[in-house]
């Protein structure tokens, strides 16, 4: 069963270029994924050294489906020929969606925002791809909160068909709606959620997430153990901890926190191995070494 989409021939905005604001992980995801189902792509991030990572990220992630043979390198040519690099925001200006995926911070996101608001045509939609802080308050940084909408994304992006799109109390309908019609164009399943830290997916995949980290501080079983008990026993694709590794431990660390202050409950309160693995610069994959280490 497929979450419902919205009705064919609602959606007023036709969305050709596409602003992707952050090209780390999932920036670079996003990007991935629009530029493969046609979409001219602006990708912009703050300096040189950034862009060449995102587009190294781009070529590393794209060349992974040449090699499976699921792309041919004309293929993948003609993707990344689709995608502009830029480190200037008003090379946004034509872009009919902006999605924001910089780092957690609302200064940072707020600032992107009110900076993109006088750049960005007037119905142009502004998203953001925050995993817990409040889209209402980034609204705020704009003179037209019913065009910003949250556009919540997983990861590995290109891969993981969910989309949270989250409204605020003040989300224009006719924008969500457009939004659904654009992701579902796109192959991806979005559901919509209200403007609370977490949405649906984190709210209910966090609380588990840190419960193994806990186990595994407290040597309740091993690393291996407790990722193959949820694999096998549970069907998940991967266990806990390897999740924590893929997600980014910095990440997951401020998602819990987050999603703690606002809650207050017991469930995510962070286990104290996360931040100590944080601070000694154990995040997971993206530095080689988490819970599991990678070559
Ligand atoms: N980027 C792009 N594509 C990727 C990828 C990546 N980082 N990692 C894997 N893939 C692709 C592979 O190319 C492959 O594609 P094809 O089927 O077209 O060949 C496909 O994904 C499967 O990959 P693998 O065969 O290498 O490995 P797998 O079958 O073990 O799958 C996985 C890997 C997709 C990561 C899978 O283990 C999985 O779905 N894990 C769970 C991930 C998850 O729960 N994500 C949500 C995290 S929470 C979040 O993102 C929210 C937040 O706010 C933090």
């Amino acid at each position: 069963m497929s979450p419902a989409a919205p009705a064919a021939g609602s959606q007023s905005r036709t969305f050709t270029t596409i602003g992707v604001v952050g090209l780390g992980t999932m920036g670079a995801g996003i990007a991935e994924v629009f530029a493969r189902n046609g979409h001219a792509v602006v990708g912009v991030e703050l300096n040189d050294e950034a862009v060449e990572r995102g587009r190294q990220h781009l070529e590393h992630s794209t060349g992974r489906a040449v090699r499976r043979e699921k792309m041919t390198e004309a293929e993948q040519a003609e993707l990344l020929g689709r995608i502009t690099f830029t480190t200037a925001l008003a090379d946004l200006a034509d872009a009919g969606l902006v999605v924001e995926a910089v780092v957690e911070s609302m200064e940072v996101k707020k600032a992107i925002f009110r900076e993109l608001d006088g750049i960005v045509s007037p119905d142009a939609v502004l998203a953001t791809n925050t995993s817990s802080l409040s889209v209402t308050e980034l609204s705020s940084a704009t003179s037209g909160p019913g065009r910003v909408v949250g556009v919540h994304f997983f990861n590995p992006a290109p891969v993981q068909d969910l989309v949270e799109v989250v409204r605020t109390v003040v989300t224009e309908p006719d924008v969500l709606t457009d939004v659904q019609a654009l992701l579902a164009s796109l192959g991806k399943s979005p559901v919509v959620c209200g403007d609370k830290a977490g949405f649906i997916a984190n709210t209910l995949l966090f609380g588990y997430l840190n419960h193994a980290a806990s186990m595994y501080e407290g040597r309740y079983a091993s690393r291996e153990d407790i990722d193959a008990a949820m694999r096998f026993g549970c069907g998940y694709p991967m266990g806990p901890l390897a999740l924590l590794d893929l997600i980014g431990l910095d990440t997951a660390y401020e998602i819990l926190e987050t999603m703690y202050r606002q809650g207050r409950d017991r469930l995510h309160a962070p286990t104290p191995v996360l931040k100590q693995m944080v601070t000694a610069g154990l995040l997971g994959r993206k530095t080689g070494r988490g819970f599991y280490t990678y070559e």
